[in-house]
């Protein structure tokens, strides 16, 4: 199981680390001189990569210097070259190395790409050679014999190679010859040779100058002082007892602390004995680290050790007898690494806003982790707080892509503080941390949302134009104008009215108002649809109804219908004088366009001729008998009846019923009247409306006919009895009579029943009803029909049998 499942396991990991570590590119490598000015271009980058300058700069391409060193290359994003950020000494950077290289790296975004770049530091002869002492003093015995030697130091150029020092020349003089030979660590030994005798009696003192050259064109050189004393003894030189002297130590170790000690003897007694020693060479930097005892040979650390600075320090040390005869041994300091230094870590590229509606997955910045020690010392690992929606996912050495793990909300949270912690490997291990905020960044992913389902408004009618009716609010929780709600009706129709003309909306408070007056009686309610939209692109919206709902105010003053009101004198009632008590002999009718309370109608007898005969029901309006009518009540009876609705306040209306005690209609005053004034022209009155009878009588039955093929299916309402409720009364909007008679409003066909009067042995009142069938009665000489119907086409006969019907009355 275990042979079979390993090698899966190496499968899968491949896969997942291709995935997700890019890969590093070849490596690309560049020569510059030393000490060129800044923006010096030593390379194009673009075009040795193959990429376009567009490319370049969309992938954010930059240098970053390898392990935290100096930056000394920039990359000019429009052109692609690699240019110099700042003058480079090979000196400094590399001390005496002989090849010189920086690292960098270019780095490249989405997906993140990382070039190794070397950069060779090439050599400049910008160093002369020099003697660690101006003035070299030698003493000789005066026996000394030709071809004795005298060790010299050698001078140093910090150039390399052939801008190193190439060759010495001496001073022309008649006793010394300079010989140069190579020594085992690559140096040079630099003897002066006697080549003459010396006499002390011709010459005590002599000086020579040295001087060494190197090999630039042109070259450069150093000059050295020999002063040679002549003496009359001589003694042997120092030997040390090592040729190299080694020692190791931590960095950063104590100062004062003690490295080694060189020491050398001298078989010389006394002051020829007595060795001394000192650097003959040394690098600044080992310096300013070191101290050499004179006397003792021991070497001290005198300031502070940075591994990272440099881990090998070399030098040279003299030791020289009193009478100047020297030599020279090898000092090597090898510094061990400390785990001294925390890990840095580096944002790069880091997003400060991010989308909400980026997908889980998306890279959002480049985090570098750079430690300065070496080995496990300098290995980080690199975690993140487990309580965000991010992680961090391995890349290029010592770089991380921080990527989201989940979708992000801005409405939930609109910012996160991601803490990355790096720890290295050394033991104590040391970490650090950096906290980085992110905003996230508002995408319009909500639309307005109204605070109620649906809003109802109530205004009474007759109200001012530009009234508010009511608000709608809807809250949008995106950010800015994103979030900023508008209003607006959709625009549609009510009954043909389009909203615009009834309603406004204010945009921004979403404050409802009316265009114009409403009437309660032509519009009971409507609704209309509230658009919130918000401000984003593109916009989000939603809808809600609003029901708006009209209320009635009392406007309307009752509408009497019976008897006509214009005091149409001549409608008169007949009471037959055999009538009872508690007869019904007549009805008011009335209606109120209002409803509710404002049309609740009650009818008040205000004035009678007789106050006790006659009664009216309050709310029925009917006018019935107190008792019998006897021979002594007058035979015209008028009552003026008020009827009023029920309002605040009330409206009222009144009106005059006339009525008549008599069985005859010969003791009629009025025509009684007529007879005595002009019998002869009563009778001429009496043809004429006979012959007006017969004719409308004709005519009425052509009409009937007429009506019949032209409507056959058509309602017709049919007249029967002297009192009847003629359509053209009825106001255009009312019909179906209730239980108060109250009209209701409805603007269709006439298709109700109307009963106007119960069955009462004397009553004239007879049901007024619509027919549908369209059949004719035929038992009546009084029955009159007629197209009902206001709106039909066959309505132009309805003033004809208006006054037909008024004459009959009157007869
Ligand atoms: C990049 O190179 C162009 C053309 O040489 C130059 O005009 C521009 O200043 C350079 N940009 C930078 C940042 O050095
Ligand atoms: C992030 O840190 C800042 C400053 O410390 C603080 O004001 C802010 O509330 C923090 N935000 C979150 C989401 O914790
Ligand atoms: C609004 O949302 C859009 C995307 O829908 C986004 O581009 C824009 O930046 C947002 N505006 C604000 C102010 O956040
Ligand atoms: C109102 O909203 C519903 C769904 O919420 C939508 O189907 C309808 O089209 C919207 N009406 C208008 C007028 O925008």
């Amino acid at each position: 199981m275990l042979n079979k499942g390993l090698p899966v396991a190496c499968l899968v990991l491949m896969a997942f680390l291709s995935v997700v570590v890019h890969s590093v590119k070849a490596d690309m490598s560049y020569s510059v001189p030393e000490e060129m000015k800044r923006g010096y271009v030593v390379g194009n980058i673009g075009k040795d990569l193959g990429l376009n300058m567009k490319e370049l700069s969309s992938r954010k391409a930059r240098i970053n210097a390898e392990g935290n060193r100096k930056r000394f290359c920039n990359i000019n994003l429009t052109t692609g070259e690699l240019t110099l950020a700042d003058i480079m000494d090979r000196e400094s950077i590399c001390k005496e190395k002989l090849s010189c290289v920086v690292k960098m790296e270019l780095v490249l975004e989405n997906p993140l790409e990382l070039h190794k770049i070397t950069l060779h530091v090439q050599d400049t002869n910008d160093n002369s050679p020099v003697f660690t002492k101006d003035v070299v003093k030698l003493e000789i015995r005066e026996s000394a014999d030709k071809g004795a030697r005298f060790r010299l130091s050698e001078a140093h150029d910090a150039d390399i190679g052939q801008n190193a020092v190439q060759s010495y020349i001496l001073e022309n003089n008649d006793h010394f010859i300079l010989a140069i030979t190579s020594t085992k660590d690559g140096g040079k030994n630099l003897e002066l040779v006697l080549d003459k005798e010396l006499d002390r009696e011709q010459q005590q003192e002599l000086t020579l100058v040295l001087t060494a050259l190197d090999g630039g064109i042109p070259p450069r050189s150093g000059t050295v002082h020999i002063h040679v004393t002549v003496l009359d003894a001589n003694d042997n030189a120092p030997v040390f007892t090592e040729e190299v002297y080694r020692a190791s130590l931590p960095e950063n170790s104590a100062l004062g602390a003690v490295v080694l000690k060189v020491s050398a003897t001298d078989l010389d007694e006394g002051i020829n004995g007595e060795v001394t020693y000192e650097f003959s060479r040394v690098s600044s930097l080992a310096k300013q680290a070191f101290t050499l005892d004179s006397i003792t040979g021991e070497i001290t650390v005198c300031g502070p050790l940075d591994y990272e600075e440099d881990s090998v320090y070399e030098m040279r040390v003299e030791g020289k007898d009193g009478f100047g005869l020297s030599t020279d041994t090898k000092v090597i300091i090898d510094l061990k690494d400390v785990n001294d230094n925390t890990p840095e870590i580096y944002l790069q590229s880091l997003i400060s806003h991010i989308p909400e509606n980026a997908a889980p997955g998306t890279e959002i910045g480049i985090i570098n982790v750079q430690d300065r020690d070496s080995e496990s010392n300098g290995q980080v690992q690199c975690v993140i707080g487990s309580n965000v929606p991010f992680k961090l996912v391995p890349s290029i050495t010592n770089y991380y892509s921080l990527v989201t793990t989940a979708e992000l909300d801005r409405e939930v949270t609109s910012d996160y503080n991601i803490t990355i912690t790096a720890t290295d490997e050394g033991t104590p291990s040391l970490s650090s941390y950096k906290t980085m905020h992110l905003m996230v960044a508002d995408v319009n992913d909500n639309p307005p949302a109204f605070r109620q389902q649906s809003y109802s408004a109530h205004i009474t009618e007759n109200n001012k134009p530009g009234s508010p009716v009511c608000t709608v609010s809807a809250t949008d929780p995106d950010w800015r104008q994103n979030g900023t709600v508008n209003y607006a009706l959709h625009s549609s129709d009510v009954d043909g009215t389009p909203v615009s003309s009834l309603l406004s909306i204010n945009a921004d408070t979403g404050v409802i108002h009316a265009v114009r007056q409403f009437d309660y009686e032509k519009l009971k309610s409507f609704k209309v649809q509230v658009i919130a939209r918000d401000n984003g692109s593109p916009p989000l919206s939603s809808n809600v109804t609003v029901s708006v709902l009209v209320a009635d105010e009392n406007d309307n003053t009752p509408q009497i219908l019976y008897p006509a009101p214009e005091g149409n004198s001549l409608m008169t009632e007949m009471v037959p004088k055999s009538v009872q008590g508690n007869s019904l002999v007549s009805k008011v009718i009335a209606v109120d366009a209002d409803s509710g309370q404002n049309a609740w109608l009650s009818y008040h007898i205000v004035k009678a001729t007789d106050p006790g005969l006659f009664t009216i029901g309050v709310h029925s309006g009917e006018i019935r008998t107190q008792r019998d009518i006897s021979e002594n009540d007058g035979m015209k009876q008028n009552l003026i009846v008020s009827v009023k609705d029920n309002g605040q306040p009330p409206l009222s209306a009144t009106c005059t019923v006339y009525l008549l005690i008599s069985d005859n209609l010969a003791e009629i005053p009025e025509l009684k009247d007529l007879s005595h004034d002009s019998g002869s022209k009563l009778t001429t009155y009496l043809i004429i409306a006979l012959v007006s009878v017969s004719t409308f009588f004709i005519t009425f039955l052509i009409i009937t006919l007429a009506v019949k093929f032209c409507h056959r299916r058509k309602p017709r309402l049919l007249f029967d009895g002297a009192v009847a409720i003629p359509s053209a009364y009825l106001p255009p909007n009312y019909a179906d009579v209730d239980g108060t008679g109250t009209l209701r409003s409805v603007r269709s066909a006439y298709n109700y029943d109307a009963y106007l009067t119960t069955g009462s042995r004397t009553s004239d009142f007879k049901f007024v009803r619509s027919y549908n069938d369209g059949t004719l009665p035929a038992d009546s000489t009084l029955r009159k029909t007629s197209s009902q119907d206001p709106f039909g086409p066959c309505d132009e006969t309805d003033s004809t049998e208006v006054k037909y019907l008024r004459f009959l009355q009157i007869v």
